[in-house]
Order: C-alpha cells, then sequence, then structure tokens
C-alpha cells in the first residue's frame, strides 16, 4: 500500500458543504483501503450522523481521518470528530435510543455506535466532544497477510 492511502487528513465542520465533503472522503478512504461496499455504507452513515452532531450540538469542529493496521492484515479506518461546544453532560444519556436535547431523532450517536468496531466519546461539561470511531476490515485471507 503506498504512503497516499495511510495519509492522515483533517476536514473542517463548519457548515451543510462541509458535511458533503466529509461524506465524500470517508467513502474514498474506505475503498482505497480495500472496504466493501456495506463496510463503506455503514462508516459514512456513522460519518454522516457524528459530523452533524459536531456542527449542530457542538458548534462545529473538524474530523479526522486515520487509517490504521492492526499488523496481522486488517486495515482500519479510525474518524475523530472533535469540536469544543458545551460537552456532553450524561454520555449514557446522550446515549439512548431517542434522546435528544435539540427534537432530533436522537439516533445518531446510539446507532453509529451499533455500526462500528470501536467507539468512544471524550467529554466534559464546557469543553467539548471528541468521539471516536474505528471500523475494521474483514481479515484478509491466508497468504495475503
Ligand atoms: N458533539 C456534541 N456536543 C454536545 N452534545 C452532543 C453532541 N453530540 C450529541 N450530543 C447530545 O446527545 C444527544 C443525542 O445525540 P443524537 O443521538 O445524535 O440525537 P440528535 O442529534 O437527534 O439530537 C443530542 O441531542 C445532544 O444533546
Ligand atoms: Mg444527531
Amino acid at each position: 500500500m503506498s504512503t497516499d492511502e495511510r495519509t492522515e487528513t483533517t476536514l473542517p465542520v463548519r457548515n451543510d458543504t462541509d458535511l458533503m465533503a466529509v461524506r465524500q472522503q470517508v467513502r474514498a478512504m474506505a475503498q482505497r483501503l480495500g472496504f466493501g461496499l456495506v463496510q463503506q455504507t455503514k462508516l459514512v452513515t456513522a460519518a454522516s450522523e457524528l459530523a452533524r452532531n459536531t456542527l449542530v450540538h457542538g458548534g462545529g469542529g473538524s474530523v479526522s481521518l486515520e487509517p490504521t493496521s492492526d499488523g496481522d492484515g486488517r486495515e482500519g479506518l479510525t474518524l475523530r470528530f472533535v469540536d469544543e461546544g458545551p460537552g456532553i453532560p450524561d454520555v449514557e444519556l446522550a446515549l439512548r435510543d431517542g434522546y435528544s436535547t435539540a427534537g432530533g431523532l436522537g439516533m445518531g450517536l446510539s446507532g453509529s455506535k451499533r455500526l462500528v468496531n470501536d467507539f468512544s466519546v471524550d467529554t466534559a461539561p464546557g469543553r467539548g466532544t471528541t468521539v471516536s470511531i474505528t471500523l475494521w476490515s474483514p481479515l484478509a485471507p491466508f497468504g495475503r497477510r
């Protein structure tokens, strides 16, 4: 794999146009890493929800796309959504299906968590929120590792 495919990028999340760019870049990088269509779609769906949260609840911020490898034939893509907004006072509550402080569907956080392999939230009131997710490709067949 060339170094280009492994390059980390950070994109702004400031408006709806940025959200489209995030979706496009996530799909493109997932494709380059060899993710199948179902996995690409899972990651793009989660990214779309989390980037919208960064914009709507966090007041804007950024997302970084970080290719990663477990050294055993699995390629992963980690996405980190960062804002310096109000933070989430009760993460467990925010992760409940249907919970929204903004009259939304309240399925963004919980739904995203179900779509990916790793999901973590680092947040504190007044300090902002970072949500990190990773999706791993299936293990490569023997001989290709
Ligand atoms: N980046 C964020 N900053 C502050 N609060 C957030 C953030 N992301 C999510 N939340 C809180 O978690 C709740 C649940 O998020 P989500 O499941 O995406 O539902 P929705 O976006 O429809 O409200 C939001 O209503 C909001 O209170
Ligand atoms: Mg949401």
